[in-house]
C-alpha cells in the first residue's frame, strides 16, 4: 500500500531565496493542495481541543492564511500583526531581527482586550524573532498567549528555545 503523504511532504524548499544561503520553506504548495491544507489546519487545531481561546493572532503574511482558517474553525475572531505602515488604525510597534534582516511589526491598539486568551499563529519558526515580537505586542495590550502554533520549526535556528524561554507553549507540525 502506498504511504500516505504527511504535511511535510507538501512543503517545498527553494534554495537561495530571498538571499544566498537561505533554504526557504515554501508553504504555498501546502496551501494549494486541498488535502494538505485541511490536514495542516486539523493538525494545528488538535492540541487546543476543549481549550478556551478568545482570539487568534496571525503574523504577516502566511500566518494570515493559517490563522484565518484556524479562527474560523474555533469560531473566534482573527487579529493581524502586520509589517510597519500597513494597518490603518492606531497601532503599537515592535522591532525585531530576522534570519535575513530586521523589521518592525504592528498591531491595532484596540485589537485585544486585557485578559483575552490568544493563540498566536504563523507558518514557520526560525530564529523566533517574529513570533517574539508578536508575543510582546499581544502582551503589551494585556493579552495572554495561550500557545504559539506553527507548521514548521527549524530547530537549529533556536526559535523554540527562545519562545519557551519566554514561558510559551509551542507547537509545530514538522521540522
Ligand atoms: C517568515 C515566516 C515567519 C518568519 C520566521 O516571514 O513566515 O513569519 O519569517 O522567521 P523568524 O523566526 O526568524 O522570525 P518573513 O519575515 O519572510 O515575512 P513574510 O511572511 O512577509 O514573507
Ligand atoms: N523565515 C525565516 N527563515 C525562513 C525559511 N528558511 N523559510 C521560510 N521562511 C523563513
Amino acid at each position: 500500500m502506498p504511504k500516505s503523504r504527511t504535511v511535510r511532504d507538501y512543503i517545498r524548499t527553494i534554495v537561495d531565496f530571498p538571499h544566498e544561503g537561505i533554504m526557504f520553506r515554501d508553504v504555498t504548495t501546502l496551501f494549494a493542495d486541498a488535502r494538505g491544507f485541511r490536514m495542516a489546519i486539523d493538525q494545528m487545531l488538535h492540541p487546543y481541543a476543549g481549550m478556551e481561546i478568545d482570539k487568534v493572532v496571525g503574523l504577516e503574511a502566511r500566518g494570515f492564511i493559517l490563522g484565518g482558517a484556524i479562527a474560523h474553525q474555533l469560531s473566534v475572531g482573527f487579529v493581524p500583526i502586520r509589517k510597519k505602515g500597513k494597518l490603518p488604525g492606531t497601532t503599537i510597534s515592535q522591532d525585531y531581527k530576522l534570519e535575513y534582516g530586521e523589521a518592525i511589526v504592528e498591531i491595532h491598539d484596540d485589537a485585544i482586550a486585557p485578559g483575552e486568551r490568544i493563540l498566536l499563529v504563523d507558518d514557520l519558526l526560525a530564529t523566533g524573532g517574529t513570533a517574539a515580537a508578536g508575543i510582546k505586542l499581544v502582551e503589551r495590550l494585556g493579552g495572554e498567549i495561550v500557545s504559539c502554533a506553527f507548521v514548521i520549526d527549524l530547530p537549529d535556528l533556536g526559535g523554540r528555545r527562545l519562545l519557551e524561554g519566554m514561558g510559551m507553549d509551542v507547537h509545530a507540525l514538522c521540522a
